[in-house]
Order: C-alpha cells, then structure tokens, then sequence
C-alpha cells in the first residue's frame, strides 16, 4: 500500500498509474466498519487489476467556526490498519496547507440541494465539501468515486456536483453500516455519554416504524410521518434535541411531489454537542 503526503507525490502517483481503472474513497479519516465497507465495495468496482485509493483529509472548509474541526479524532495509524485491511492500493493523507494555499481565490458553491437539512444549519458546510471533493477527483483521476448513503444529503449534492460540472467520474452510493442496535455508525459516536449512547438508536427506530406506516399502512402524509417520528423521538429520547425529520423527494431533497419517484426520511438529532444524522427511502 502506498502512503502519499503531499500533492507532488500524488501527481506522480497518478501519472505512472493512468490507464489502469482507479476508484476513489474519500474520508476525514477515523476509519470505523462503514469507511471500511465503502472501502471494499471500491475493491470490489476495481477489480484486482485496478486501484483503490482512500484519502484521508480532515477539510477545514467544511467545518463552520463553532464545529468540531480541532476536536475532530485524528486516528492515522489505526486508519492506515483498516485501509490496507480492506484493500486499499494507495492513501492520500495530504496536510491542510498543501492542499490550500494562503491566498487561494477560487471556491464551488451549491445553490439549491445544500439550502435545505443539514445544509440549513450548517452554512457553507456543502460548499466546503464540494470544493474539497472537486479538488480530490481533480488530483486523483479516479473513474468511479465511492460515497456512503448515511450522508445522505452529501451524496445527492455529489451527484449533482458531477453532473453539473462534467467530471467523467462514476458516483456509488453505499448502504449505511449500523451497530448492532440500529444506530448508524459514525465517527461522531464517541462523543456520546453512556446515557445518550443508550437512547440514540431511537433515530432509526423510529425511521423504520414511518416507512412500516408509509409502505404496509399506505400513510402518504408527510406531516403525519414527520410527527409519528417526532412523537417516537420525544418519548424514547428525552436526551435528544431534534434539528430536523423531513419527509423529501430523494433527488430534489424537496417537498414530494406528484411526480416525485423516490421518497426518502431524513432526520437530525443533537445528543449533547454530537449531531447525529440519519435516513430512509420509502421503498
Ligand atoms: P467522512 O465523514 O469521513 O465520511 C467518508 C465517507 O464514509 C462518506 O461517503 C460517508 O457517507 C461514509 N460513511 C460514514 N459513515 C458511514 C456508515 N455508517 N456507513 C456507510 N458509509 C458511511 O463525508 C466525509 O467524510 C467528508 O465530507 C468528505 C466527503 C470526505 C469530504 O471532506
């Protein structure tokens, strides 16, 4: 497994590596099972004639000034277990300043899908992750990129991100890896007391007991979906403060309409200071 630094080094990486098909895994790093999963699905999408890259870079763009960048766990040796594990070629672990110069001038925003969820409260947040991520499919040259669904929101605005600027680059959206009890795995879990920890898998709880009431009771109001998971949050979970439940369109991110294919849960919760995400499609 090769451990690249810094951009000159990647750049030489990727030109010995051109014509060989390469599929890309970006993270922030501490790696738990569901990196790893999207890790092996990129193996998997490779084949054993073709590459697998992980980078791992914690994106000070994405992080609004009362967020978690300096506390954000830094685990690189545990990581770099875990990449080649599960079969990762290549790791691009690159520092914030060589990846962002002083008096850079250039930077992507997102005008609709990031306006709503996750994007509401967090301003800025998917504007960051698209420059980042823009700038990593610019260094690596991968052809297919890997994603996870739990951000769901991310993955859409990725999508989105490709179409609307031409990457040649072909977007895998990977199912959410759970705990045992549901809870959707993230690095953010450790921030969680005993307490909250224990109440914290009402998220998808609650997720699976709308889309039962979407699909075997035929419930088609969003509001009353909403509320069902509200009520379930509020009575299961009084450590927990909502951000968000919406009911949405899973390509618009928008109310459903008539002409809306897919629809999907999406919820936020804070436990304490840790934010916790979760989502489902109706189907
Ligand atoms: P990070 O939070 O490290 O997540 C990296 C990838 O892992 C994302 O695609 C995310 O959706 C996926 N992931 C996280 N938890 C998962 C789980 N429990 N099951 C399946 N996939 C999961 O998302 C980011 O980093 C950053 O915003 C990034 C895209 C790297 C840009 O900085």
């Amino acid at each position: 497994m090769n451990i690249i630094n810094n951009v000159r080094q990647l750049r030489s990486w990727s030109s010995i590596n051109r014509g060989t098909r390469c599929v890309f895994v970006p993270t922030m790093g501490a790696l738990h099972e569901g990196h790893a999963a999207l890790i092996r699905a990129a193996r998997e999408l490779a084949g054993q004639s073709g590459n697998v890259v992980v980078s791992i870079f914690v994106n000070p763009l994405q992080f609004g000034p009362n967020e978690d960048f300096s506390k954000y766990p830094r685990t690189l040796v545990e990581d770099l277990a875990i990449c080649r594990d599960n079969g990762a070629d290549a790791i691009f672990a690159p520092k914030a300043d060589d990846l962002y110069l002083p008096d850079r001038s250039i930077q992507l925003f997102e005008t609709s899908l990031s306006k709503t969820l996750c994007g509401a409260s967090r301003p800025g947040h998917f504007d960051g992750v698209c420059t980042v991520v823009a700038k990593l499919f610019n260094l690596v040259q991968c052809d297919e990129a890997v994603f996870g669904k739990k951000d769901y929101q991310q993955l859409a605005i990725i999508r989105r991100m490709v179409r609307d600027l031409d990457f040649n680059i072909v977007i895998h959206g990977i199912d959410t890896v759970r705990e045992a009890d549901g809870l959707a795995m993230s690095s953010r879990n450790r921030y969680l007391s005993a307490d909250e920890r224990a109440q914290a898998p009402v998220l998808r709880a609650a997720l699976l007991k709308a889309r039962e009431a979407y699909i075997k009771g035929g419930e088609r109001d969003g509001k009353v979906l909403r509320q069902m998971i509200l009520d379930q949050i509020a009575a299961e979970a009084p450590l927990g403060r909502v951000d968000y439940v919406e009911v949405v369109d899973a390509s618009t991110l928008q109310t459903p309409t008539e002409t809306t294919e897919l629809v999907a849960i999406a919820v936020a919760v804070f436990f304490g200071s840790a934010r916790l995400i979760d989502n489902i499609e109706l189907k």
